[in-house]
């Protein structure tokens, strides 16, 4: 309710850096009741530079302080993407038990080395915190995992993992993933690589998490891997692709032949999960933005925002295993009741219009049959931007081509389509559209099928145009207004 973060296109309710350039969402760890959350960093532009850690931190995940920038570069390098734990048994030593270091492993970028000519430029490194992350001191022995491979060697996720007792990292290598073991977070050895062979492989890949999950309805436990690529997304650029498959804490093996994305849209990208969430829950955070056009967007002061935070769980469909993705539940409470309809029966070539004085701050639900469907967001300014099921397609698309300010980059006015696999083909699909100043998710039947992108309309959308060529029944609509976080 302040009047700072009122600038044209700033989320509202998403994250986003008080000032300057963000990418990747990096190094989120839960503490003592705090989500941390530090993330890729250019304080001096908004446009990508030589990268830090910038450092917010919330207790549920949706209201956020800004913290003090927790990594500067050094004679090593940038400060890449990475994570970070909490030693609780202080077995790096660089605590104490009573009060365990807080620890980050990020990849060093070697500026110099890579305009020398070198191949390996990308290392990890370590820093630690003996204060619950408020201010964060460099290893002394850095790098602790120095480079063997070629070029792109980044990213680490680390995690403890508790059936072996042992610390995990995995990380990048150009065209496949590492894995790694850890008695203490420093000392790290080689274990297996993974990838070279199946999956996208458009792009270089980059963030890599891994993490198991409780198959729905079943006691069936399986592990997910995450690979962000770019290029190489269904829709161009960026894209985060996941692997299903089983982890004995040394490698991961997988029978998967398709490839699966966790997102529909072109704006969710190097997204990872929190370690050490209370609960076990499986929270992801994505940077909503995508390389194709990252630094071209229509924001003055500062540059881009982090996705909802999502719960991450797995279902299986038609013998097939589907990473869902959807709004924590206390999202909820950020949302208040603005008007309802129980049920609206859609004559073919009807349009049935609601209007209200901010779309782009509120949340639209409903159930559908599964049939065609448009849906037209806009405003006095001819600002239109189109969702449309296609039945006998099957597929679900998003036109953005005239949605606001779209002339920044050449790829960024496209449609994105996507095909819907059997699972969507139900006799009804349930709608869950969240929209912010500057971006659109979308959930189809409870994150089955996920969509974010960001969109610039040059004033909010005020209308809503519902509309079918066919017979359509649309249930339980609800709009709701959300609430600002600032
Ligand atoms: C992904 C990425 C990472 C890298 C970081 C640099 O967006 O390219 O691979 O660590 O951004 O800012």
């Amino acid at each position: 309710s302040s009047e700072k973060y009122k600038e044209p296109f700033r989320p509202q309710f998403h994250f986003s850096p008080e000032k300057k350039w963000m990418n990747d969402p990096n190094g989120m760890v839960f503490y003592k009741g705090i989500y941390h959350l530090f993330y890729q960093y250019y304080p001096d532009d908004i446009v990508w530079g030589p990268m830090h850690w910038g450092h917010a931190t919330s207790t549920d995940l949706i209201h956020w302080a800004h913290k003090k920038i927790a990594l500067f570069p050094d004679k090593l390098g940038m400060i890449f993407s990475g994570s970070a734990v909490v030693d609780l048994n202080n077995t790096s030593g660089l605590g104490t038990t009573e009060n365990p270091p807080m620890i980050a492993i990020f990849t060093y970028h070697d500026m110099a080395g890579e305009k020398a000519g070198r191949t390996d430029y990308q290392t990890q490194g370590l820093a630690y915190s003996l204060d619950e992350g408020e201010t964060w001191l460099k290893y002394e022995k850095n790098p602790i995992v120095k480079n063997s491979v070629l070029k792109d060697f980044r990213d680490p996720k680390v995690f403890w993992n508790t059936e072996t007792n042992l610390w995990n990292m995995v990380l990048v290598a150009g065209d496949h993933a590492q894995f790694y073991t850890s008695e203490n977070l420093i000392n790290w050895k080689f274990e297996s690589e993974f990838g070279k062979k199946v999956g996208a492989h458009g792009g270089v890949w980059e963030c890599p998490d891994i993490f198991k999950l409780k198959v729905a309805g079943s006691k069936e436990e399986k592990w997910v891997l995450l690979i962000s690529i770019n290029p190489g997304a269904p829709n161009g650029g960026s894209g985060t692709q996941y692997f299903v498959g089983d982890f004995d804490g040394k490698s991961f093996k997988t029978t998967q032949k398709d490839i699966k994305w966790i997102d529909n849209g072109t704006d969710n990208y190097a997204g990872v999960t929190y370690n050490n969430t209370p609960d076990y829950k499986r929270i992801f955070l994505g940077w909503m933005s995508n390389w194709l056009y990252a630094r071209n967007t229509p924001t003055k002061n500062w540059r881009s925002a982090m996705t909802l935070p999502r719960e991450l769980s797995l279902v299986k469909i038609n013998s097939s295993y589907v990473l869902k993705n959807s709004p924590i539940e206390s999202f909820k409470k950020q949302l208040v009741s603005e008007f309802s309809k129980d049920l609206l029966s859609i004559k073919p070539q009807q349009k049935i219009n609601f209007t209200y004085d901010n779309f782009n701050q509120s949340e639209i639900k409903f159930k559908a049959a599964s049939k065609n469907l448009k849906l037209i967001f806009s405003n006095e300014v001819n600002d239109s931007l189109v969702l449309n099921y296609d039945a006998a397609q099957k597929t679900f698309s998003i036109d953005r081509r005239h949605s606001g300010i779209v002339n920044f980059e050449e790829n960024f006015g496209k449609e994105i389509h996507t095909t819907a696999t059997p699972s969507i083909i139900s006799k009804t699909i349930d709608y869950q559209i969240i929209l912010d100043w500057s971006s659109i998710e979308i959930f189809l039947n409870g994150g089955v099928y996920g969509f974010t992108e960001q969109i610039f309309p040059n004033k909010p959308y005020t209308k809503l145009s519902i509309q079918s060529d066919e017979k359509q029944e649309i249930k339980n609509l609800t709009v709701h207004r959300i609430k600002g976080i600032w």
